[in-house]
């Protein structure tokens, strides 16, 4: 173990007896957490890097605290491994990336869309994105009392009807981006909407192609104009599906941490699932058949039975849509959740491995031997999605870094 959270380093004091003494802290692998494989994400980017070749930079996304593995060890990681950049949602994730003594160039995904906001991303050195010409402006103004220039890629809408500008205006936009002298656009790009629902097959599919075809239209238009640009549309699931959507940047975040956009895509590159949950045994009850286990009592024994309380819950980050629908692993060995999961605990059936222990360490998420219960085995279970599911993990669990 190499590091945890911050509130589990900071030691508490208190007063017995007349003399002040320092209580140890729980340690973090007492009831529940979140293992991060850092060298899992090392790698992971150094096979992403090597697969879009050399011709493509690779920006690590490390929005929502590194899709909940921690933006830092992430970013670190995904650094050493040959990422070039990273990219954010929000201004303060930038500012934490910063705080932590990175220097790469880092691009907030998000729209800041207030002067205060876009002159703090100006002073930390972050991208701003801009969809129209009022934060073009903006960025202008505040740069314009300054002898730097202020760096900005501006989004397009292909299809995802979110952010970006209207397809149909972005020469327009530009060539009055260009009058504005203090701000320099250094990217242009796109999202894609179902590149991950898309590939099925060897061949770019329905609306991932009309995308596609929409960006390239905008870079043709813009002629000459787009050479001094860095061009970038693909996601985890646009990058892995072809070559033709790499442009000169592509955006991983899912496959980074390990995991393909859907479990059938097809693909011979080698990713480390880089997470796992895990939570220790409390306690354990022998109970006859036809008792009520939980909130609820939505489950009942149908036989003589071994239950094994567990210290973790959706306060965790475990959906209580899941409640008794996943496995744990035991030693390797699954054994299925019963009833309700609670706030702060959840029940397993261990009849069938009656030798497990109080204290003992059970996988609820990642690899454990043989086994391994994927974030999409449990999006699939809860009617959710893989990013969801590893975003969903609370400050409540420490990240223990591996
Ligand atoms: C603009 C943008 N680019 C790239 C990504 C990375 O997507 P993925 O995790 O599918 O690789 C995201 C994630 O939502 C995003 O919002």
């Amino acid at each position: 173990m190499r590091s945890m959270s911050k509130s589990h380093r900071t030691p508490r004091f208190f007063t017995f007896g007349g003399t002040t003494k320092n209580v140890i802290n729980s340690h973090p692998c007492s009831r529940a957490w979140v293992e991060v494989d850092s060298k899992a994400i090392e790698n992971n980017s150094r096979v992403l890097k090597k697969f879009i070749g050399e011709d493509c930079l690779l920006m690590a996304v490390v929005k929502a605290d590194g899709y909940g593995h921690g933006a830092e060890t992430v970013a670190k990681a995904a650094l050493l491994g040959g990422a070039d950049s990273l990219g954010v949602a929000t201004l303060e994730e930038g500012i934490e990336l910063r705080n932590a003594g990175l220097k790469c160039q880092i691009l907030i995904l998000g729209n800041l869309i207030n002067s205060e906001e876009l002159y703090s991303s100006f002073c930390w050195d972050l991208i701003p994105t801009i969809s129209g010409i009022r934060e073009a402006i903006i960025c202008n103004n505040i740069a314009e009392k300054t002898d730097k220039q202020f760096v900005i890629h501006l989004k397009i809408d292909t299809g995802m009807t979110r952010l970006g500008c209207d397809c149909n205006e972005v020469k327009e936009l530009i060539s009055k981006i260009d009058y504005l002298e203090n701000i320099s656009l250094k990217g242009i790009y796109s999202h894609l909407a179902i590149a991950d629902k898309d590939h099925r097959g060897k061949t770019l599919k329905n609306f991932t192609q009309i995308q596609l075809n929409r960006f390239e239209k905008v870079l043709n238009d813009l002629g000459e104009r787009k050479q001094s640009i860095c061009r970038h549309l693909a996601n985890s699931a646009g990058a892995l599906s072809d070559s033709c959507l790499h442009f000169d940047m592509v955006r991983v975040g899912l496959s980074l941490y390990g995991y393909f956009p859907v479990n059938d895509f097809e693909s011979d590159l080698n990713l480390t699932p880089a997470l796992k949950v895990k939570a220790r045994v409390t306690l354990i009850r022998d109970v006859e058949e036809g008792i009520g286990v939980g909130y609820g009592h939505f489950f009942k024994t149908q036989r003589k039975s071994k239950l094994a309380v567990v210290a973790i819950g959706y306060a965790d980050g475990v959906s209580r849509a899941l409640s008794g629908k996943i496995s744990a692993s035991i030693d390797g060995v699954l054994v299925p959740q019963v009833g309700a999961i609670a706030m702060d605990q959840m029940v397993f059936d261990i009849t069938e491995k009656p030798d497990v222990k109080i204290g003992q360490v059970l996988t609820l998420l990642g690899k454990d031997g043989e086994v391994f219960i994927s974030p999409q085995n449990w999006s699939d279970l809860s009617g959710s999605i893989p990013w969801e599911v590893l975003c969903s993990f609370r400050n409540r669990l420490p990240r223990v870094v591996t």
